[in-house]
């Protein structure tokens, strides 16, 4: 008889994480400076952490709505419609997930079939590739580059377009490279969309981590496209909340009570404390998001101008998220064997770009939401080690 104990082949092929590797390299050097994870360097404001102790004081201790809790559904809608001009009714355009990684899961079963095609950036953030791995979809890759301040427009989408694409993902500020799309970038996609009539994910967890004057605007807001489009947010990023697991998808009421019916399969609801103190957060959180933005922007010029100084580096200046990009090919390396030359030789952690799929051969990812002293340390570790271009 045959052997029933073989797992799935979403198990089989799921890639081991580039940047875990590079973790388990640095952990032979006491002095490590970890520049890898896509984590604020700040702690939760206290303030979002009371309203979640709060509520579990107050015995909001059980499972809530699918689509969550009302007030934090109202929140979203007020906030989604003074900030991204999207109309949102609380009860029909919206719910409430365990982040932004399960938001992206349960639309991908939601909308996309095995062999369904779907086109994200490349470079990307590597969970969309595993997710649509898991759905036994095929990933299209739009390759950007340095060239083009790593921007997926319209012209770099529509040749990819086939009877197959089923959805299409953008994600401005864009993970792992701080690229961003400007408001007529968003147009031209947003009449790919009306005219391939396909699904179209815009993810914006880093939408309020924006950089000089720029501002981020939400496809949604386009007309037209109603039917096409799911925005999808978090609370992670903006509001140093990564642990609370809670973000949100707003669609159309038929995308939006299938959504909910996959939900109660997947995690039935987020837990409720963790719903009240994003609440606070958008009520309450935006003088903290100023502050942070203010350090993670100081972090942006030290490194961006550190780096361009130093032999094999060219650094794009990005406009939002927390990371840059640069281009390594001055090593004469890939991009893995440059990120373990970098840790050998200044116990400096960065994640190598080809772990952000075969499109971030060439770069490495290094993140700046740490402390300020760190990244100074850093660049001054990489310079000694490289020597500086002037
Ligand atoms: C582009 C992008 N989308 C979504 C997420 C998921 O964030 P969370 O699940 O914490 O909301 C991340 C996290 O790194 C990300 O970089």
């Amino acid at each position: 008889m045959k052997a029933k104990n073989v797992l799935s082949l979403a198990a089989q092929n799921a890639l081991p994480s580039g940047i875990r590797r590079m973790f388990e390299l640095a952990k032979q050097y006491p002095d490590a400076i970890n520049l890898t994870l896509g984590e604020p360097g700040f702690s939760t404001p206290a303030h979002i952490i009371d309203a979640g102790i709060k509520g579990l004081k107050d015995g909001k201790t059980k499972y809530t709505p699918n689509a969550g809790i009302k007030e934090l559904r109202d929140a979203i809608a007020y906030k989604l419609k003074k900030e991204n001009g999207i109309k949102a009714d609380p009860d029909k355009n919206l719910i409430v997930t365990a982040g932004a990684t399960q938001a992206l899961m349960l639309a991908m079963v939601t909308l996309v079939n095995p062999g369904d095609e779907v086109i994200i950036q490349g470079p990307n953030w590597p969970d969309y590739r595993g997710q649509i791995d898991m759905v036994n979809a095929k990933t299209v890759y739009a390759k950007v580059d340095d060239k083009n301040e790593f921007k997926m427009t319209a012209d770099v989408i529509e040749p990819l377009i086939t009877d197959k694409t089923k959805l299409i993902i953008i994600n401005s500020p864009s993970n792992p490279t701080g690229g961003v799309l400007e408001w007529e970038d968003l147009l031209k996609i947003a009449e790919l969309v009306k005219k391939y009539k396909i699904f179209i994910i815009s993810d914006e967890p880093y939408e309020k981590l924006v950089y000089d004057g720029f501002k981020q605007k939400s496809l949604a807001a386009i007309p037209g496209i109603e039917d096409y489009v799911l925005t999808i947010n978090s609370f992670s990023k903006t509001f140093a909340m990564t642990g609370f697991r809670v973000g949100y998808i707003c669609a159309n009421e038929r995308i939006i009570e299938n959504l909910i019916k996959l939900h109660e399969n997947m995690i039935a609801s987020v837990p409720e404390p963790m719903q009240l103190a994003a609440a606070e957060a958008i009520y309450n959180g935006e003088k903290d998001v100023q502050k942070m933005v203010e350090y993670y922007d100081k972090n942006r010029k030290l490194i961006v101008d550190g780096l361009n100084r130093i032999n094999g580096f060219k650094c794009v200046n990005p406009k939002g998220a927390f990371y840059v990009f640069p281009n390594i090919s001055g090593f004469g390396m890939s991009s893995r064997e440059a990120a373990e030359y970098i840790l050998e030789k200044t116990h400096v952690v960065t994640s190598p770009g080809d772990a952000f799929g075969p499109d971030g051969e060439g770069y490495i990812r290094i993140c700046y939401a740490s402390k300020y002293e760190d990244i100074k340390e850093a660049l001054k570790r990489m310079e000694n080690a490289f020597g500086t271009k002037y």
